[in-house]
């Protein structure tokens, strides 16, 4: 069993690595046998994380940003596994959301993962390579007070069918849909809009998912990992929901 799900000789690109998910990502796909690229802003925590992980390298830059997206895959000379994991969230419906909120949200979640899908594209092709995006069940159904977030994961689970109808033969795409999932991204989110209440939203988030706990990462990482690997060989188009049964009520 230990040969199953190994991306062993493979460099995988993990964007939003430093933290949460994406982290969990790194090191799943490192202990996979996976050379790992962590593509983060947080310069800190890509960096330590790529110090623990060997033949990891950090590489700072904003996903919004063309020129560094650019710079970044200029430097590449291969590539097999991309992660489009990057992604922020916004709490609000439509008439709390602002305009500049709406806009940033579109530029990390859908613009980010654009851009770098675009600049990763002649290198996956060229390995015959795979990419896992990174949806959401803000993609599949409405969330209460998440008009923004719930669009761009939309956007998200679209462009992944879209990218495996168009490069049917040549790479494989697929999109994770995780609940909610354990990670800074809760605790932020508690932090910001729950500061004083945080074990009973805490509770509220946990029995939102039938299961009755949060995702843990490793769990989602580990869905990466098979959708990356040669095992998920005629796996391309899926959307594949990891909610603790949350759209299946
Ligand atoms: N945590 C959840 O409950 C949950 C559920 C479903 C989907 N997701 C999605 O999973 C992904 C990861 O979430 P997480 O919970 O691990 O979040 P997180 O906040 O712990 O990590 C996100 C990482 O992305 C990086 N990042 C943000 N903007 C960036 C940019 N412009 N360029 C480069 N890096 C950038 C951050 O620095 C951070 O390291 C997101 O796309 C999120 O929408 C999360």
């Amino acid at each position: 069993m230990d040969s199953l799900f190994r991306l062993d000789g493979k460099i995988a690109l993990v964007t939003g690595g430093a933290s949460g998910i994406g982290e969990a990502a790194c090191r799943v796909f490192a202990a996979a046998g996976a050379q790992v690229l962590i593509v983060d802003i947080d310069r800190e925590r890509a960096e330590a994380l790529a110090g623990e992980l060997d033949g990891a390298r950090a590489l700072i830059a904003d996903i919004t940003d063309e020129e560094q997206v650019r710079q970044t895959f200029a430097g590449l000379e291969r590539l097999e596994v991309l992660f489009n994991n990057a992604g922020i969230g916004l709490v609000g419906n439509l008439e709390e959301t602002p305009a500049e909120d709406f806009r940033r949200l579109l530029r990390v979640n859908v613009e980010g993962l654009y851009l770098v899908t675009k600049y990763a594209l002649p290198l996956l092709k060229a390995s015959r390579g795979s990419i896992v995006n990174m949806g959401s069940v803000a993609g599949l159904i409405g969330v209460k007070r998440r008009f923004a977030y719930c669009a761009t994961k939309g956007a998200v689970v679209a462009m992944t069918r879209q990218l495996a109808v168009d490069y049917p033969t040549e790479i494989r795409v697929n999109c994770i849909c995780p609940g909610t999932v354990d990670t800074p991204f809760v605790e932020a989110y508690l932090e910001k809009y729950h500061r004083h209440e945080k074990a009973k939203v805490r509770a509220e988030l946990n029995a939102r998912q039938p299961i009755g706990r949060l995702g843990r990462p490793e769990e989602i990482a580990h869905l990466a990992l098979y959708l990356s690997s040669a095992e998920a060989g005629f796996v391309t188009g899926s959307v594949v929901t990891i909610d603790g049964g949350w759209t299946a009520a």
